[in-house]
């Protein structure tokens, strides 16, 4: 007979091996860390505190009630730590265990460190990697998905919640990370579907590979289901510790602030020339945002999805900003359909969690089409302008260029609670460009060449909007870093609520 300490001891070394070491190598093989080493690399040392390593499966059926089919802790390791010293809450699907499927007691597992996190105010990360529901176990697995999302939706907004896909995600599954603020992958080894190939071609008839039809470079490049996409397991983990460090722990707590070696008030001359004195010639708008940024610094959301339109975390003298910024290389920096929902999402998450906004303007308007219409840019580009009138963080915005017609309203603008709106001599703020509203005004009945001069002369300038106090003040380029540490530092005790109300209704 083993006394209770053997049988803990037995059981807890049985937890750290999960499905073995065959199934463990077979994961190494594949170039993929283990639930346990992600874990470990996640967190900082010594820092992991594990719960719920005594759970198995209650399943009955098909013979997983047999000794052989039941392993300490089952297919998921969950627990609490800390990145950097902060708290956070993990879960980490085991893979070699029952290939990470959700079994009712995994499911349970999850939700418990959830409803902690919520609790006591800690984000969540979860590092997916499992075949879905646990077959065997039929609705009970369902339940448990079911259980997720509902603390999912419910945490939304209250704690961040950010999902990394580091195996298979299929099925209902993949709900789970779509509800959470953003989804990391890992290049060649993750995927996302809500059917696999083989149903995808008894359906539709389409041959299309699991990486083609699911894979990081589809959902960072193409759905914009994911936010951005890493080397392998461990570039993934220590880019996640990066990231964390920008996110507040939750709702109620201020954005974190960081000691800063770049100087709050360094000129950044380079801003002075960075606009062509040609109005239609592109210019890199990340060659902004890393100048006037500390450290250069700056994590980009999206980097391939919806180009024309630019968002990411950075600091300001330690501060956590979340920027925005059109990018007049590509599209010319035009909104259309995805780079609305991408840059609403974004600001809803920053206004969710206390982030200043900083907008950088160049945006000559909606782009124009059949397909765009037919799309619905109309709603689309309505959430962009809602996500922006319902903020309630700083806001500060910058005009480098254009900003041209309703395009102009919906970026940060004044009327719709800008803090602190600035212009740079080379702003332009008007219904159009000269050469299309000269067309219009005049249709031809004059010396096109002669009246677009005098539009440029009256419009194509930061003044009728500085007349009007719809921009604060027009700033020298090389100043706007000095500047808006300055407006962060006065804005930090901005308070602004809107109207009671159970929830807006943003269009969908
Ligand atoms: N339920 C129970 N067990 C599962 C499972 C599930 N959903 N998915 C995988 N497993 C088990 C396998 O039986 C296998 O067990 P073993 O190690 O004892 O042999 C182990 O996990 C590894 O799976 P395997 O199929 O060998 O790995 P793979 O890398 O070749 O394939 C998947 C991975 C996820 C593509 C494949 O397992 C799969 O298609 N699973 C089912 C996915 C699904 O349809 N889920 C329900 C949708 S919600």
């Amino acid at each position: 007979h083993l006394s209770v300490h053997e049988r803990i001891d037995r059981k807890r070394n049985a937890a750290l091996v999960g499905g073995g070491q065959k199934r463990i190598d077979a994961q190494h093989k594949r170039g993929k860390l283990t639930a346990r080493e992600r874990v470990e690399l996640l967190l900082d040392p010594d820092s992991f505190v594990e719960y719920d390593m005594f759970v198995e499966h209650r399943c009955s059926d098909f013979g997983m009630e047999e000794d052989h089919n039941k392993f300490p802790g089952d297919s998921v390791v969950t627990g609490q730590g800390r990145i950097n010293g902060r708290l956070v809450y993990v879960f980490s699907q085991d893979f070699t265990v029952f290939g990470g499927s959700l079994s009712g007691a995994h499911a349970q597992k999850i939700c418990k460190i959830m409803d902690q996190a919520m609790m006591v105010g800690a984000p969540v990360i979860g590092l997916n990697d499992s075949g879905g529901a646990r077959i065997q176990e039929g609705v009970e697995s369902l339940a448990g998905y079911a259980d997720i999302f509902l603390r999912n939706v419910l945490a939304s907004g209250v704690v961040p919640q950010i999902s990394l896909i580091m195996g298979p995600c299929a099925g209902g599954a993949v709900y789970s990370p779509a509800l959470t603020d953003f989804t990391f992958m890992v290049k060649d080894t993750s995927y996302l579907f809500i059917t696999g190939p083989d149903v995808v071609k008894s359906v539709t008839n389409e041959d299309v590979t699991q990486e083609e039809l699911g894979g990081a470079k589809t959902h960072t490049a193409v759905s914009g289901v994911a936010h951005r996409a890493f080397e392998n397991d461990i570039d993934a983990l220590l880019n996640l510790r990066d990231f964390f460090n920008f996110l507040p722990l939750s709702n109620r707590d201020p954005a974190p602030v960081t000691e800063c070696q770049d100087p709050s008030d360094r000129l950044v001359p380079g801003l002075d020339t960075v606009v062509p004195f040609e109005t239609t010639k592109a210019y890199d708008m990340l060659d902004i945002i890393q100048g006037v940024v500390d450290e250069r610094e700056f994590f980009e959301i999206m980097p391939n999805y919806a180009k024309n339109i630019v968002v990411g975390f950075a600091r300001m003298n330690g501060r956590t900003v979340g920027i925005v910024g059109n990018q007049p290389k590509v599209a010319s920096g035009c909104l259309d359909i995805n780079s609305s929902v991408k840059g609403a999402r974004f600001v809803r998450f920053c206004d969710a969690f206390n982030i200043p906004i900083i907008t950088f303007v160049d945006v000559p308007g909606f782009l124009p089409g059949t397909s765009q219409e037919y799309g619905g840019i109309i709603r689309h580009g309505a959430k962009l302008l809602f996500a922006f009138a319902e903020a309630t963080v700083p806001k500060i915005t910058i005009i480098t260029r254009k900003a041209y017609g309703g395009a102009y309203d919906v970026m940060s603008s004044k009327h719709l609670r800008g803090d602190v709106n600035y212009a740079w001599p080379s702003a332009e703020v008007a219904v159009m460009g000269a050469k299309g509203a000269v067309q219009i005004i005049f249709r031809g009945k004059t010396n096109q060449a002669e009246q677009e001069a005098e539009y440029v002369e009256k419009f194509a300038n930061p003044f009728p909007a500085a007349v009007r106090g719809f921009v604060d003040d027009i700033i020298v380029p090389s100043t706007t870093r000095k500047r808006i540490c300055r407006d962060l530092e006065v804005l930090a005790s901005k308070k602004q609520t809107n109207p009671w109300k159970k929830h807006a209704n943003i269009p969908l």
